[in-house]
């Protein structure tokens, strides 16, 4: 059985208990995130620490530990689940109170940790990729911060799912901003672009390393607004998060994507970011 951190204390999944009055559980008043392990170490530890830090400032929840606190408390729950490959979820809610809309005085996080197996990319979506689809992205306008109130994106992937693709692309106001758990790229005539950061998309981890990579490496990137039109027109489309790296998405809306199969693009990129993966050592200090 897995083991799970809750509260400062390590037990088995089936021993974690929450009070029904957990405002995560009654508001969805919360943050998270996903931090992909291989081999026993975190991968780009810092920066989903620093990421917290901003979620937690802007839905104004404290910070319950300070980053050497958090990077030993993962590392004992990485090792204590067998270490190796892992997706690690940590999760902090404004705590447990009487139901008030208002934030409660003198309340603690809730602070809550798991891990689950990381599986590397299907060979079947290396070789053919995935189909994906637009919708309207209804969300609200603070989508920079990771919340646990998830569920506008629930319910698109769900829509996407339902009309046969594996993710939904999401357009706001004639623009394309992410997917429902994922950042977006395409690639046209050799350059990659994606869109800015601002409020109305995650700043993924992943996607700021397929920039740095880009950049390392000499290959042509850019960030840039996307229409839906220009991304109907794109020769590569990929989808990046921490849980399935660089996903090619061949199918937008049941239509070919360029050629219709994963791009020399992707597979460069993907070659790059394997390599990044296998020099990654942790920071010293974070
Ligand atoms: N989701 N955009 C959204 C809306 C996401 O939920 C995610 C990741 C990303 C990619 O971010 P990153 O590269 O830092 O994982 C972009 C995680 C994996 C999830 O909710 O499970």
């Amino acid at each position: 059985m897995p083991t799970v951190y809750l509260n400062g204390a390590f037990m088995p999944e089936a021993d974690a208990r929450i009070s029904p009055l957990d405002r995560g559980f009654i508001f969805g008043d919360g943050v998270y995130e996903v931090i992909p392990v291989y081999n026993g170490h975190l991968f780009r530890i810092a920066e989903h620490l620093q990421r917290l830090d901003q979620s937690l400032q802007g839905v104004r929840i404290t910070q319950p530990h300070s980053h050497a606190q958090w990077s030993k408390i993962m590392h004992e729950l990485v090792d204590l689940n067998g270490g190796g490959n892992q997706s690690l979820y940590l999760q902090v809610t404004r705590g447990v109170a009487r139901r008030d809309h208002a934030f409660p005085a003198n309340i603690e996080p809730t602070v809550f940790a798991m891990c689950s197996p990381l599986e590397p990319l299907a060979d079947d979506i290396r070789r053919h990729g995935v189909a994906a689809v637009t919708l309207d992205d209804n969300r609200w306008e603070n989508c920079h911060l990771k919340t646990i109130a998830l569920l506008p994106n629930i319910l698109l992937r769900q829509q996407a799912l339902d009309a046969g693709g594996v993710e939904a692309i999401l357009v706001r106001d004639g623009e394309v901003t992410e997917g429902a758990a994922s950042n977006l790229f395409m690639v046209r005539d050799g350059c990659l672009i994606t869109p800015p950061k601002g409020p109305c998309l995650l700043p993924g981890i992943t996607r700021d390393l397929i920039m740095e990579l880009a950049q390392a490496n000499g290959l042509s990137a850019r960030e840039a607004t996307i229409t839906p039109g220009e991304l109907a027109a794109a020769d590569e489309i990929w989808l990046s998060s921490s849980t399935k790296e660089i996903v090619p998405v061949t199918r937008l809306d049941e239509a070919a994507v360029g050629s219709g199969q994963p791009g020399p693009a992707w597979k460069r990129m993907t070659g790059l970011f394997q390599t990044y993966k296998s020099n990654y050592s942790e920071p010293g200090s974070i």
